[in-house]
């Protein structure tokens, strides 16, 4: 590979940047969206003691892979596959990537929208006791205008952002706001559990009923942790290839993980005591769920009424920030493949990539109440944007990983794989534990069961 021909790429600017910018890129809605939401459709403790699994021994393998690819090839995934197995058809999980990056991001910017909707909910006062959730809810997603403006906002945020390239657009964002995050949550974690009614709700989310565990729950907590960390769609190979060679990519990831799963875990401990203390069912509130629940949570915060305010107005601004810091990874695949390998400027690249995944989430924000058959598909029951959210956010996301982890297991190989790990100081502690999982555990288990929930289907 002749890295040295072409112009100087950007790069992080320390060790420490790295870790917060790909920790920014994995905190999301996924972790107090996403989580939650796809916990209690899938019977609470039992899916979180799954997801624990799935992420320590399927995600955290993959997010290494990422990892190493990136910064072996300083590509972004189309160009990394093209640079590892020249000529062969591996690129096309590259190309797979950036189709899912533009899906993805079609969907969470509308979901990001109801954030920034939120903001200035919260600023407006409508956090107070007796505060109606399912009407505050439906006045942004129900409403045409305001979900579809809403995510042209955020959408145009996201854009700005990228268009300031790698240090000076995704880094500077995330070191400030990140540590904030963490501070307000864990108030309102301490809110939660003390609310009436807490109890069945903790039970429900930490006390397994190993009854509940069947293959789709399996499946739906592999996807999550995809979908969570950032992983199966080469965001983290991109990130990857803006790190330095004194990076240390093992440690790197093992943060990265712990810190993306604390955060999903805290966002349990506040939406499910209080799903229960506002007597709401488990599983039946869809992409709303977790919205409606929030704002009961605010409500109950005193003093009256400032409490809900301030809280509301800090958190969806938190919230909206690490939206942020997620969807500008989403854009960056695109937009960097477009940039490093058809010789795009950044800023066209980014702004017609946006334009595009605006244009096609633009159904996804009808989808709560706007259009009634958008809300529920015929034939399929689900709205559209859960619809796309499991085919974008979940299957092809298992999918990536999975060509990701035989790639580097069986194709460019653990050892090579391993050489550069150990490239900056020498290390890779994990190296057995790694070279099993990636080359065995990952794929058999991810395509046992594809292969199982294939023929259920045909059985059916
Ligand atoms: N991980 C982010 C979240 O939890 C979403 C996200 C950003 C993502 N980049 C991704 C998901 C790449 C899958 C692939 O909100």
């Amino acid at each position: 590979m002749e890295t040295t021909a072409r112009p100087a790429r950007d790069q992080w600017g320390s060790k420490l940047a790295f870790i917060l910018a790909a920790s920014g890129s994995a905190v999301g809605l996924g972790n107090i969206w996403g989580f939650p939401t796809v916990a209690s459709a899938n019977g609470g403790a039992a899916f979180v003691i799954v997801y624990l699994l799935a992420v320590a021994l399927i995600g955290a393998p993959v997010m290494l892979a990422e990892f190493v690819i990136g910064r072996r090839t300083e590509r972004n995934p189309v160009g990394a596959f093209k640079a590892l197995a020249p000529g062969s058809a591996w690129v096309v999980v590259g190309a797979l990537g950036v189709l899912a990056g533009v899906m993805i991001l079609s969907f969470y910017s509308v979901i990001a929208g109801w954030t920034l909707a939120y903001i200035v909910k919260a600023a407006t006062g409508e956090f107070t006791a007796g505060a109606d959730t399912a009407a505050i809810f439906n006045s942004v997603a129900g409403s045409p205008g305001a979900a579809i403006g809403w995510h042209l906002a955020f959408m145009s945020l996201t854009v700005l952002v990228v268009i300031g390239g790698v240090r000076g657009g995704i880094e500077r964002w995330t070191k400030i706001l990140m540590p904030a995050l963490v501070v307000i949550l864990l108030l309102l974690v301490a809110r939660a559990v003390t609310l009436t009614g807490a109890g069945p709700g903790l039970e429900f989310y930490l006390r397994p009923d190993f009854s509940r565990i069947d293959v789709g729950v399996v499946l739906a907590a592999i996807g999550q942790a995809f979908f969570s960390l950032s992983l199966g769609m080469g965001a983290m190979i991109t990130y990857g290839s803006y790190m330095t060679k004194d990076d240390d990519l093992e440690t790197s990831a093992g943060w990265v993980v712990l810190f993306d799963t604390s955060i999903a875990l805290m966002a349990g401990l506040i939406i499910f005591p209080t799903l229960f203390h506002a007597g709401l069912e488990p599983g039946a509130g869809g992409p709303g769920m977790v919205f409606v629940v929030l704002t009961s949570l605010l409500s109950t915060i005193p003093p009256e009424p400032w409490g809900g305010t301030v809280f509301g107005l800090l958190f969806f601004l938190l919230l909206m920030v690490a939206a942020l810091t997620s969807s500008i990874s989403l854009l960056e695949v695109a937009t960097a493949w477009l940039v490093d390998d058809k010789g795009v400027s950044r800023k066209k690249a980014s702004i017609g990539v946006a334009a595009l995944a605006f244009l096609i989430g633009i159904p996804s924000a009808l989808a709560n109440g706007a259009v009634p058959w958008l809300s529920s598909l015929p034939g399929i029951g689900m709205d559209f944007l859960s619809f796309l959210f499991m085919v974008f956010g979940q299957y092809a996301l298992v999918v990536g990983a999975l060509l990701i982890s035989v790639f580097t297991g069986w194709v460019w190989g653990v050892r090579a794989a391993a050489a550069e790990v150990r490239s900056n100081d020498g290390k890779f502690s994990l190296e057995a534990t790694w070279s099993f999982l990636i080359r065995f555990l990952c794929p058999v288990a991810i395509v046992s069961l594809l292969v199982y929930l294939l023929w259920q289907q045909l059985a059916s």
